[in-house]
């Protein structure tokens, strides 16, 4: 394609989003239009012509550029990182907001495959500790917790099981994601303790029957990944998420929420987990249903 065709096609693609977003507001049957829009500039995210456009436009459209709506608030992130406690919580409680041409964009939000992968990450994670509460005989189940957010998949595990064989050593570093999971928790308190600790500083100092960590190995490279996960080699089981870079959700989370994750595939994670020193025997890749985020199982 020459450099002008190019340059013709954004104008065009932004001239699409501008009339698209003309209101401040989307309508339903626009959606899948509104898509392929982004999915196309995205290719383009790097040009300038992008970047001040959408700069503009996130000071025009409130549903953009502020907090009022789940994409903006994700790219607003006011705790200072993309993917905190405050936006996942709202993911897993489909939240949505009560003014009315807000709420469409919200539900444009949640009904992408990226969110729905979150919602079912919380289902798999729950059900793996069901089966292994189930499998076990012990007094006690200890699980650890890396980067553990808002804890609503600690709080529905107690409630739906009352199973309370189980503790959850939970290390998470925003002190406000904590005092968030603390008052969820409620009464579950006694069953949780929490670890105010950056992941990189931190070293388990004990045998879990599980180590659970979603939503923090994505954000790191494959030396940091291969470093961190290196550290839980005499731990028998490892469940860590990993986003898959088949995640058809990836533009419009970039373009829009400036919400940028490392995409793997299966295999680069077990590549991964070899070069940390894990036997390959040991190595799994699982999935929740929409495939989106996959898991890398290390049963040793
Ligand atoms: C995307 S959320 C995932 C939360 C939870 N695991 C879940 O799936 O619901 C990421 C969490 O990781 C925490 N986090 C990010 N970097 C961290 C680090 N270096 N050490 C500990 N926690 C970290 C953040 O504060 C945030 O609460």
């Amino acid at each position: 394609m020459t450099q002008e065709l190019n340059n013709t096609m954004v104008s065009k693609l932004l001239k699409d989003l501008k009339s698209l977003l003309m209101n401040g507001s989307i309508q339903e049957p626009h959606f899948q239009k509104f898509s392929e829009i982004i999915s196309k500039l995205h290719d383009h995210q790097s040009k300038e012509e992008v970047k001040a456009e959408l700069s503009e436009m996130r000071m025009l459209f409130p549903a953009i550029g502020s907090d009022a709506t789940m994409q903006g608030l994700a790219y607003v992130k006011k705790h200072g990182y993309a993917g905190d406690y405050e936006i996942i919580d709202k993911i897993y409680t489909n939240w949505h907001s009560d003014h009315p041409e807000m709420k469409t964009w919200d539900r444009y939000f949640h009904a992408q495959l990226a969110p729905q992968a979150v919602r079912n990450r919380k289902t798999f994670f729950k059900q793996w500790l069901t089966d292994l509460g189930s499998r076990s005989t012990a007094d006690r189940i200890e699980v650890l917790n890396l980067a553990s957010g808002p804890c609503r998949d600690l709080l529905e595990f107690f409630d739906e099981t009352k199973d309370f064989r189980f503790h959850f050593t939970c290390v998470e570093l925003d002190p406000h994601a904590i005092a968030f999971a603390k008052e969820l928790l409620g009464t579950y308190n006694s069953q949780v303790t929490f670890i105010q600790q950056n992941i990189f500083r931190f070293l388990p100092q004990e045998q879990y029957d599980l180590v659970w960590s979603a939503g923090l190995f994505d954000y790191f490279d494959d030396n940091t990944f291969t470093k961190i996960l290196a550290r839980f080699r005499n731990q028998k089981h490892i469940i860590i998420g990993n986003f898959s870079d088949l995640n058809p959700t990836g533009g419009y989370m970039e373009l829009i929420g400036e919400w940028y994750l490392n995409y793997r595939s299966a295999g680069k994670l077990r590549l991964l987990a070899k070069d940390a020193g894990y036997n390959k025997e040991h190595i799994r890749i699982m999935h929740e249903p929409t495939e989106v985020n996959l898991f890398l199982n290390i049963q040793q």
